[in-house]
C-alpha cells in the first residue's frame, strides 16, 4: 500500500506530556505551550484531563488551562474524560471534543482508572449520551496494545475486541496506545491487521506509540506502510503515564514530522515552530529535549 499522502497529527504534549513531570508546573506555562502549539499548523492539541487530581494531580488545574488558553476556531482542544464528573467539568469547560480511554489489560485498566475493561464501558455510556446531546466528538483510546506493565503480552485479539467496542459506542477515532513502548514493527502490524479483521476502519486508527524502548519510530512506519494517516505525539518527546511504571515518552512530534517530510507526506506543522516550542518547554521543566533531531536544529 502506498503511504498516505496526508497524515493528521494530534498533539498530546500537554496532556500525556505533563501528566507524568513530577515537578509542579504553573498554570501559566501549560497555557504559554498550548498557545505556542497552536500557532504551528497542528489541528488538534489534546489539552488536559478532567480526571481525579487525586491520580493525577499534575493537571488538577484542567479547568483553569480550559478557560485561558487562546482557542483558535480551526484547532480541536480535546481533554481525557474518564467518567461522568470529568464530562461536567468538560461541559463547563466548552470543550467541543473528548477522549474516552480504557484498555487491552484487565490489570492495568484497574490501576489507571480503578475499573474493569467491562465497567469501564458502563461508566463511558451516560458520559456518550451527554457528548452526543451537546455535540461534543468522541475520540477513545486503547492503552496496553503492544503490552502490558502488569501483564506482559497482549493478545492483539483483545485489542481489537476493546477497539471496536468503542468505535461501536461512538468514537470517530480509536488510538492504539503502546502504553509502555515494547512493541516492534511485525507486531505493530499484525496488531492492526487484527484491529482491521473486525470491522474497524483504516480511517478510524491512530498510533499513539510511546517510545521507552527506541522503537516509536520504527512502529509508526509500520502502520503508516498499511495506511493509518493518524499518529499521535508529544512535542519535545514528554509524556508516560504514572500507572505503567518504567514507561517514557511518546513519540516526539519533531521526529514524527521529519521522517514524514522525509517520506513526502504533508502535515500542514512548522517543524521549526515545533522544534522552538520543544525547547521552550524543555527550558520551563530545566530538563533537555529527547528528541536528538532537537538539539541538532536548535540553531537553524
Ligand atoms: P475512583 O477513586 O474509583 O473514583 O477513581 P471515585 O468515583 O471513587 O472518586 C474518588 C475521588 O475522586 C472522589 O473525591 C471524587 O469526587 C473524585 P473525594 O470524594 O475522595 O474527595 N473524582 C474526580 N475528581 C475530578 N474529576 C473527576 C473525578 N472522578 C472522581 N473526573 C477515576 C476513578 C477514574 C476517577 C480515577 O482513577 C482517575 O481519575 N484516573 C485517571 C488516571 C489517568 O488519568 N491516567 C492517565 C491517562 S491514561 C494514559 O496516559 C494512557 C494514554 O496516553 C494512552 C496510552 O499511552 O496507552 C491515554
Ligand atoms: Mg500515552
Amino acid at each position: 500500500m502506498t503511504l498516505p499522502a496526508f497524515v493528521k497529527i494530534y498533539e498530546v504534549g500537554p496532556r500525556d506530556g505533563l501528566q507524568n513531570e513530577k515537578q509542579n508546573i504553573p498554570t501559566a506555562i501549560k497555557i504559554d505551550l498550548i498557545n505556542r502549539l497552536s500557532d504551528t499548523g497542528l489541528r488538534y492539541i489534546e489539552a488536559t484531563s478532567f480526571v481525579s487530581p487525586k491520580a493525577i494531580p499534575q493537571l488538577g488545574d484542567a479547568a483553569a488551562v480550559m478557560h485561558d488558553i487562546n482557542r483558535k476556531p480551526d484547532i480541536h482542544y480535546p481533554v481525557l474524560v474518564p467518567n461522568m464528573r470529568g464530562m461536567e467539568g468538560a461541559l463547563a469547560a466548552n470543550v467541543t471534543e473528548i477522549a474516552l480511554f480504557t484498555a487491552a489489560s484487565e490489570t492495568f485498566t484497574q490501576k489507571n482508572i480503578n475499573a474493569s475493561i467491562a465497567d469501564s464501558f458502563e461508566r463511558f455510556a451516560p458520559v456518550i449520551t451527554a457528548a452526543k446531546d451537546n455535540n461534543i466528538r468522541v475520540r477513545g483510546y486503547v492503552s496496553c496494545v503492544l503490552g502490558c506493565p502488569y501483564e506482559g503480552e497482549i493478545d492483539p485479539a483483545k485489542v481489537a475486541e476493546v477497539a471496536k467496542r468503542l468505535l461501536e459506542a461512538g468514537c470517530y477515532e480509536i488510538s492504539l496506545g503502546d502504553t509502555i513502548g515494547t512493541g516492534t514493527p511485525e507486531k505493530t502490524k499484525r496488531m492492526i491487521r487484527a484491529v482491521l479483521d473486525v470491522g474497524v476502519p483504516l480511517e478510524k486508527i491512530a498510533l499513539h506509540m510511546h517510545d521507552t524502548y527506541g522503537q516509536a519510530l520504527a512502529n509508526i512506519y509500520a502502520g503508516l506502510q498499511m495506511g493509518v494517516g493518524t499518529i499521535d505525539s508529544s512535542v519535545a518527546g514528554l509524556g508516560g503515564c504514572p500507572y505503567a511504571k518504567g514507561a517514557s515518552g511518546n513519540v516526539a512530534t519533531e521526529d514524527v514530522l521529519y521522517m514524514l517530510a522525509g517520506l513526502g507526506c504533508e502535515t500542514g506543522i512548522d517543524l521549526q515552530k515545533i522544534i522552538k516550542t520543544a525547547w521552550f518547554i524543555s527550558d520551563a521543566l530545566g530538563k533537555p529535549p529527547a528528541s536528538k533531531l532537537a538539539h541538532a536544529m536548535k540553531q537553524q
